[in-house]
């Protein structure tokens, strides 16, 4: 349902408000590790200084103009061709695949703009669903960093998912026919 309806794009400054709206919700801070509460003003000051950083990518999956998801590429590594990969989405998109969607097109840009090779991701121990949702992407565990974050007022085990990344020709005309 939702695949066609979807656009993947770079994250863009009118995207900053929704954006810090879910970072503020139970469901989505329950699963990243942002000190909360996250302000708008410190947000928009993070996305000017982001713009001119070349390790990191961010995005958006927008549908009809509005955000519905947002992920990104951080720590990108050209010499190893390595990167992580974070993905939130606000409570009322979540469970209707579009986390999905949102992100096999981060996969596809980081093999098909960037030639990296192997993604990576921490996920915190208590995040099942979470989890579920990458070992259904490909992601293998990796390793368990042992109360590794102070995380929301306890001490929580990390654990490392990564998928290494293969192109396919489905994956390039699923990308570029996507982008318009
Ligand atoms: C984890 C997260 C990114 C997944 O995104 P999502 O949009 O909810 O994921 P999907 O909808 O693609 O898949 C999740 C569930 O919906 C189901 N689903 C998938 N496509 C569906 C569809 N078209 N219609 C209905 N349900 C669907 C899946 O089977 C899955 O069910 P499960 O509960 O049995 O695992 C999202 O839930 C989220 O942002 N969580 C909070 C923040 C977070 O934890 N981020 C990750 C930090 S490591």
């Amino acid at each position: 349902m939702a695949e066609h309806a979807a656009t993947f794009r770079r994250l863009s400054r009118a995207d900053v408000d929704a954006r810090t709206r879910a970072l503020n919700e139970e469901s989505v801070l329950d699963g990243i590790l942002m000190e909360v509460p996250v302000g708008l003003a410190p947000s928009e000051r993070w996305f000017e200084r982001i713009q001119t950083d070349s390790s990191r990518r961010d995005f958006a999956l927008a549908r009809e103009g509005e955000a519905v998801g947002f992920s990104g590429l951080v720590n990108i590594s050209q010499r190893d061709r390595t990167a992580e990969l974070y993905i939130f989405m606000p409570r009322a998109h979540q469970g209707r695949g579009l986390g999905s969607v949102l992100l096999e097109a981060t996969l596809r840009f980081a093999l098909l703009e960037l030639n990296l090779r192997k993604i990576t991701l921490y996920v915190t121990i208590s995040n099942t669903a979470a989890m579920r949702f990458y070992e259904r992407a490909g992601f293998f565990r990796e390793a368990v960093l042992k109360e590794h974050v102070w995380h929301r007022g306890a001490y929580r085990d990390r654990v490392i998912y990564s998928r290494f990344l293969a192109a396919g020709e489905a994956d390039r005309s699923a990308f570029y026919g996507a982008l318009s």
